[in-house]
């Protein structure tokens, strides 16, 4: 008898069905449906699929059991409600209506059960998140194709439509751009369009001033979803010092001579500054 209870036991621990994978986009668009996938395995030998539950947090939405009539049955409909599903004995697929509140974080379980001697049980969730994420990089656009030391420019940076708003930051050679407490968000948003997404913008001004050639620049917008998403484009900004300039408008090798002029150039503007 105990032989027989503890030789069941180890049967049920190792029979149960595993969850293989479980699909659950981490964001959702509430203009489409979401669709979401469970896959599960047994081996060989292992009592058939008993049921595969769905849940939104506690609430069961959707229920197969291959072994009833209907095999399918929808439940909870109003909220993230099922439209459809299709299930066999390796795979359980949802699709799912949103609401359109955005940010709202939804927890989806599968929950895969087999058959007889123990109903042993296995599950699995994840989370999704309700938003528009940005479907491209942000834009940065003004900057020109090269720019002069000490040169003061103005550069700006777009996104997209999406929900919700993207905050937006600008980085130079790395480094956040310099801002006053009050400005940390100075991301501008546009009314919504006519499917209530906002795009964002953030305009940077500029003086040019490196010890190098260039200016590494980086727009990066960021969802405020959980986790965040984050889009972002670098450009790069040519800068020419004086004397190159000089060097490419000659368009010869320069002299000795010409070095000598440059480098005294040179010296002479740095003291005049
Ligand atoms: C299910 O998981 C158990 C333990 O992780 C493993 O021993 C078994 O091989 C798995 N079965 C399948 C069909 O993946
Ligand atoms: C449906 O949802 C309501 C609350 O939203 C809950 O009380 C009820 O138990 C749910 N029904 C099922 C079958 O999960
Ligand atoms: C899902 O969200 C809840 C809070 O809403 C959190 O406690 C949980 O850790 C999240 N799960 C995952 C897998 O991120
Ligand atoms: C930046 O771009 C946005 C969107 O195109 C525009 O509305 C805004 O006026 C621009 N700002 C500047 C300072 O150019
Ligand atoms: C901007 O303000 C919003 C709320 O007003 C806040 O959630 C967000 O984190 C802020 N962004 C930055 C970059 O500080
Ligand atoms: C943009 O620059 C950052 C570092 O500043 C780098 O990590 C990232 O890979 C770059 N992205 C692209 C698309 O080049």
């Amino acid at each position: 008898m105990t032989v027989l209870l503890v030789f069941g036991l180890f049967v049920v621990i190792v029979t149960a069905h595993n969850i293989t994978l479980l699909e659950v986009p981490r964001y959702g668009d509430p203009y489409r449906e979401a669709n979401l996938k469970c896959h599960y395995a047994n081996d060989k030998g292992d009592p058939p699929l008993h049921s595969v539950k769905w849940y939104r947090g506690n609430n069961e939405i959707f229920r197969y059991s291959p072994g009833q009539q209907p095999q399918t049955r929808t439940f909870n409909t109003t909220i993230a409600g099922v439209t459809r599903g299709s299930c066999n004995e390796h795979v359980c697929s949802i699709s799912v209506v949103l609401p359109r509140t955005y940010n709202m974080r939804l927890s989806f379980t599968c929950e895969v059960s087999t058959e007889r001697p123990r109903f042993a049980v296995v599950k699995q969730t994840k989370n999704l998140t309700v938003a528009v994420t940005l479907k491209d990089d942000p834009l940065v656009v003004g900057v020109p194709s090269s720019a002069q030391l000490g040169e003061d420019m103005e550069l700006n940076c777009t996104t997209g439509p999406a929900m919700p708003p993207a905050n937006i930051m600008w980085y130079i050679d790395g480094r956040p751009e310099r801002t006053e407490p009050w400005m940390v968000n100075n991301t501008k948003v546009s009314g919504a369009n006519d499917f209530g997404l906002r795009s964002s913008w953030r305009s940077l001004r500029l003086r040019v001033a490196t010890a190098r050639d260039y200016l590494h620049l980086r727009c990066e917008a960021t969802q405020p979803t959980w986790p965040p998403y984050v889009r972002s484009t670098n450009a790069t900004l040519m800068v020419a010092s004086p004397h190159l300039s000089m060097f490419t408008a000659s368009g010869t090798k320069s002299t000795l001579a010409e070095i000598f002029l440059l480098a005294a150039s040179c010296t002479i503007s740095i003291k005049c500054v």
